[in-house]
C-alpha cells in the first residue's frame, strides 16, 4: 500500500512538471522577436481573427482583449485595481466583476461600483502585419476611458 502512495505522488509530480513544462513552452512560442524590435510582446493572433463586440480572455498574458463594435481593440488587465484580486466578466453588462470586494467595471473597464476608484489597466497594443502584439510587461494607468485608448488594426 506504502509503495502505490509513493507511485501516485511521484506520479503527480510528473504531470505537474509535464504542465509547467508546457506552459514554459507556449510561453517562448508567444514571445516574439522581429526585426523592429517587437521582444517580449505577446502574440494575440491576426486582427482579423476577433469579432467584433465581442471579449477575448488571455488568462496566459493577465489580459482581457475586447474588440468593440467599430473594430477598435483594447487589452485590459485581469487584476482589479483595488487590490489586484483577478476579476470576473459580466456577461449580463459586458464588464466586469471583483470576487474580493465587489468592485464592478463596465466594458471599457471604467468604474461603476467601488471600492475601486480607478478603470482597469490597459496593455499598449502594437500591429505588426496584422498581428496584435500586446506588451503585458507595461500596464497603463488611466484615470477614466477614452476612445485614444483604442488600437485599430
Ligand atoms: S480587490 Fe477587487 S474590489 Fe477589492
Amino acid at each position: 500500500m506504502k509503495l502505490d502512495r509513493r507511485k501516485f505522488i511521484k506520479r503527480i509530480l510528473i504531470a505537474v512538471a509535464a504542465i509547467e513544462a508546457l506552459f514554459l513552452i507556449k510561453g517562448s512560442v508567444n514571445k516574439v522577436d522581429t526585426k523592429s524590435g517587437a521582444k517580449d510582446l505577446f502574440n494575440a493572433g491576426k486582427a482579423s481573427s476577433f469579432d467584433n463586440n465581442k471579449l477575448y480572455p488571455f488568462l496566459t498574458g493577465q489580459f482581457f482583449l475586447k474588440r468593440f463594435e467599430d473594430g477598435g481593440f483594447l487589452a485590459m488587465s485581469i487584476k482589479c485595481t483595488h487590490l489586484g484580486c483577478v476579476v470576473n466578466t459580466n456577461s449580463k453588462t459586458g464588464g466586469f466583476n471583483c470576487p474580493c470586494h465587489a468592485s464592478q467595471f463596465d466594458k471599457f473597464g471604467a468604474v461603476i461600483s467601488a471600492p475601486a476608484t480607478r478603470p482597469l489597466d490597459i496593455f499598449p497594443i502594437k500591429v505588426e502585419n496584422g498581428e496584435l502584439l500586446i506588451d503585458t510587461r507595461k500596464p497603463v494607468k488611466r484615470a477614466s476611458f477614452n476612445k485614444s485608448q483604442l488600437t485599430y488594426a
